[in-house]
């Protein structure tokens, strides 16, 4: 019996070739592994053609629900932003898919796994540190890495092995989806001055084609999670699926990102992330409302370090939860309600309020009725512009005798 590896399948033309490739210059047997993360591909057809192609067996797991409560919504209470625009839809699906494979790894007795990223991103480094940090005597394959073909060749490669090319050919972008959002790469986007095609984009309307009048709506949320739509209670994946498809109508979540890989290159990015950016928006604005200023001080540090560890493929660093614990901390008084305005490309908060709320409006109002002592600020301002006072005095000091 030969050895068995399992193989990160999307049904794209890349993975079907590594079918192939496996089992010929490997001489492994391959089973496949497809997860449901709401990208909205058939995963019946994507399984037929796995085993139309020689996969010995193939997993379709239904990954949604676990993808956002363990995935999305940590990245929620992160504000999560690689360089502050890129919500990491990609990103955050990598070491789940990776967690899925070794787990299949296991229950098939596999030697390895496998996974159809190139040698020039960050996919590589987030399946393989993930699949070692869980099982490092599993076999790690990368065929996309290794066979350093041509796409002429791989479409040569393809037709000898009767793979369907149907779908391929017409494909000018690379693409991958999930419930987070939509990555496009590559074509006419490998140039960064030139302005995206509308053909890329398939989630927003551009705003010449969005809705005149604006919609509304109230998001609701409890411990740093959004859990409800106008009023309606919804689970985190109904919510998520409902406001991509409201939002992307109203042209919100297009991004256009010049993005510092973690292998070096400069590469422009498109991300269509409708929910993502609407849900983000309304959170880190309903923390302003609950947090100190000093808190929210500091969580910016620590939510950037999160979202650039996770970037760069270290989800299973214990840094990670480190972080998580005190981001979890202020995640308590996370709660209440944000009104947006979704408007022709925009989603804006146009109202906020929380229980935790640490808006006084006694202190805040410029009428009468005010608690705020403004006798008291002449002190204060004397006292907080001291030290510039004196490095000015000093500096002036200085200039004349030198003068
Ligand atoms: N640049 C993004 C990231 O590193 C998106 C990658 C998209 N991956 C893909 N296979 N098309 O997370």
């Amino acid at each position: 019996m030969k050895e068995v590896v399992v193989l990160a399948y999307s049904g794209g033309l890349d993975t079907s070739v590594a079918i192939k490739w496996i089992q010929e210059k490997y001489g492994f047997d391959v089973v496949t592994l497809t997860l449901d993360l709401g990208q909205g591909s058939d995963l019946r057809l994507i399984e037929e053609k796995a085993l139309k192609l020689g996969a010995l067996r193939h997993y379709s797991i239904d990954a949604k629900e676990e993808f956002a409560s363990e995935y999305i919504a940590r990245a929620i209470k992160a504000n999560a932003l690689y360089e502050g625009k890129y919500p990491l839809s990609t990103a955050l699906s990598r070491p789940l898919i990776s967690k899925k494979l070794v787990e299949v790894a296991w229950r098939e007795g596999a030697v390895g796994v496998a996974h159809g990223s190139t040698g020039k991103g960050n996919d590589q480094v987030r399946f393989e540190v993930t699949v070692r940090a869980l099982d490092p005597s599993l076999k790690i394959i990368a065929p996309i890495r290794e066979w350093g073909l041509s796409r002429e060749e791989e479409l040569e490669y393809a037709k000898r092995h009767g793979i369907p090319l149907s779908e391929e050919l017409g494909k000018t972008f690379s693409v991958d989806k999930n419930l987070w959002g939509r990555s496009v790469e590559g074509g006419p986007l490998e140039d960064p001055g030139a302005e995206p095609p509308e053909a890329a984009f398939e989630w927003t309307r551009g705003p010449e084609k969005a809705p005149d009048s604006p919609a509304h709506l109230e998001i609701g949320f409890e411990g740093g999670l959004p859990v409800s739509l106008n009023g309606e209670r919804r689970g985190l994946v109904g919510l998520i699926s409902e406001l991509n498809a409201l939002a992307g109508s109203h042209g919100v979540g297009r991004i256009d990102h010049l993005e510092d890989r973690l292998v070096g290159i400069k590469s422009r990015e498109l991300y269509e992330c409708p929910a993502a950016v609407a849900i983000l928006e309304a959170h880190s604005d309903l923390e302003k409302a609950v947090l100190t200023r000093h808190e929210l001080e500091f969580k910016q540090l620590v939510d950037s370090a999160w979202s650039r560890l996770v970037y760069y493929g270290l989800w299973v660093d214990p840094l990670r939860e480190d972080l998580e614990g005190f981001i979890e901390r202020t995640q308590e008084r996370v709660s209440g309600i944000v009104r947006m305005r979704l408007y022709k490309g925009n989603a804006s908060v146009v109202g906020r309020s929380s229980p935790f709320s640490l808006y006084d409006l006694s202190l805040a109002t410029y009428g009468l009725e005010t608690r705020f002592d403004q006798r008291l600020s002449e002190g204060f301002v004397e006292i907080w512009g001291l030290p510039s006072k004196v490095a000015n005095a000093i500096r002036r000091r200085a200039e004349k005798i030198g003068a």
